[in-house]
């Protein structure tokens, strides 16, 4: 048994659920992870199967349920934004108690959604850098040699969020604890937002894009990091061009993955998101207006359709 044993609760075991309930299973905590009937009975029979080049590939046992039903020290919450109001009465507030809530969701609105139905101090945002994909329901591929997870929360207690990191990090990961909460969720925003959009509007990869389309690149990037200011976020536009330009030209983001497949996009969550905000802070943001205008309608309007 694990020194610190946990039990830890996965709201969606898709690609980021999956791969952490797994690892944390592995490293001998006890999970718990809620989804629909379909999925929860394939959990319960088969378990998760995980193939990564960095985690190896395993099987983990873990436990099932479509709801919770019981405390817990943690609750993961890795639904997409399209499937998260829908997936929330899974959680109810008052079941999970004490527990954090934790989010992986990329985006900068759900925590203080999220605030309004659990205790505000329990809510600890993550963020993620993984590549992962949920290939059918308990069967996980992770694909990238990193997964790092920067844990937050500024009105949590700073034990709990250590606990849960470190437990994380034995796991496999590499995560830690960062004190500022609207960096962390702006700084993974403001490098991905750019990015996820112009790769799905033109169904371009990476290297294509940051070639073809640099100038729209470039102020899409500047925008970005306006706003992200505004909001007391970082703001390195530079920055984040050099690192666009130092990643394999093949690079697709997720939500051109998203829009291959056919799913529904979070394109609310990630433009909707930036638009809503550079109105509030009055930062004009004209190119990431269009850009959002002409993915609304190819399936990114539909920000609300459960996946
Ligand atoms: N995947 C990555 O590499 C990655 C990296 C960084 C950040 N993120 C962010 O992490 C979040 C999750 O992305 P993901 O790629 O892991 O998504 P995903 O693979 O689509 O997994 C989502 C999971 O949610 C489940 N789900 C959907 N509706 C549900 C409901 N009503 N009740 C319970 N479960 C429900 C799905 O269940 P079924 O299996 O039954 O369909 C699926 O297992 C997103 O915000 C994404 O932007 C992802």
């Amino acid at each position: 048994m694990v020194a610190n044993e946990l039990t830890v609760a996965v709201l969606g075991p898709g690609g980021v659920g999956g791969l952490l309930a797994a690892l944390l299973s592995r490293a001998g905590h006890r999970v718990i992870c809620l989804a629909g009937d379909e999925t929860a009975t394939v959990l319960r029979e088969n378990g998760l199967q995980v193939r990564s080049g960095r985690f190896g590939d395993f099987t983990a046992r873990v436990e099932a349920d479509t709801e919770l039903r019981e405390p817990v020290d943690a609750c993961l919450i890795t639904v997409k934004h399209t499937a998260l109001d829908a997936s929330l009465g899974r959680v109810p507030a008052a079941v999970l108690g004490d527990g954090l809530v934790v989010p992986f969701l990329n985006g900068v609105e759900h925590p203080a959604a999220l605030r309004l139905r659990y205790r505000p101090d329990r809510v600890a945002p993550a963020v993620i850098r993984v590549e992962s994909t949920r290939v059918a329901p308990g069967v996980i591929e992770h694909g990238s040699p990193f997964a790092e997870i920067d844990l937050t929360g500024d009105p949590v207690p700073r034990g709990r969020l250590d606990t849960l990191a470190a437990a994380l990090d034995d796991a496999g990961p590499d995560a830690g604890v960062l004190d500022d909460e609207t960096t962390a969720l702006w700084a993974k925003m403001s490098f991905l937002a750019p990015l996820a959009l112009l790769t799905t509007r033109y169904g371009l990869s990476l290297g294509d894009v940051r070639t073809t389309h640099r100038d729209e690149l470039t102020a899409l990037v500047t925008e970005t990091a306006a706003i992200s200011r505004a909001c007391g976020g970082p703001g390195g536009p530079a920055q984040a061009l050099a690192r666009y330009d130092a990643f394999p030209p093949g690079m697709k983001s997720s939500m051109q993955r998203d829009a291959e497949a056919g799913r529904a996009l979070e394109l609310d969550a990630i433009g909707g998101a930036l638009l809503r905000a550079a109105e509030h802070h009055g930062v004009p943001a004209p190119v990431t207006a269009r850009v959002v205008r002409e993915l609304t309608g190819t399936g990114g309007s539909g920000g609300e359709t459960p996946e």
